[in-house]
This record gives C-alpha cells, structure tokens and sequence, in this order.
C-alpha cells in the first residue's frame, strides 16, 4: 500500500528501511524521502515506523540499533 504518493513510498518500503538499520521516524524520513512534499502523509508513516519498531523490538526481526527506539 502506498504511504506517500509525492514520493511513492510505500508501507513495505518503510519496514524495509527499519529493517536495513533506520531506527526512527526522523531517519525512514531522511533515507526514503516520505512526507517531504505535501506532508499529508507523516501521520501515516509514523505509525508504520511505531508499529514496525515495535514488532522489531518483540523480537520478530534483529535491528542494527534498537537501543534508540524513538517513539517519534
Ligand atoms: S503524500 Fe507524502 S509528502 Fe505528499
């Protein structure tokens, strides 16, 4: 499903990016380009970023860094 249309990004993009080491809302921002236009999405894209961190943090997948989980 697509989270940002400026961009095309899409949910499987921001787990992927959290999986690949993003460890926050600010970083999938910063490496995928998600809710730099109209903005209209960052709502939306914060909560992949929580749900993914989260199902990362009950240990589903490992993460580079999960000691700085952000709840953005
Ligand atoms: S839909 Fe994401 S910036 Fe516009």
């Amino acid at each position: 499903m697509y989270v940002c249309l400026c961009q095309g990004v899409t949910d499987g993009q921001i787990r992927e990016a959290i999986y690949e080491g993003c460890c926050s809302y600010r970083d999938v921002r910063e490496s995928l380009g998600v809710a730099t236009q109209c903005g209209k999405c960052a709502c939306l894209a914060k909560q992949v970023v929580r749900d993914t961190l989260s199902e990362v943090q009950s240990g589903h997948a490992a993460l580079a860094c999960q000691a700085s989980f952000v709840a953005a």
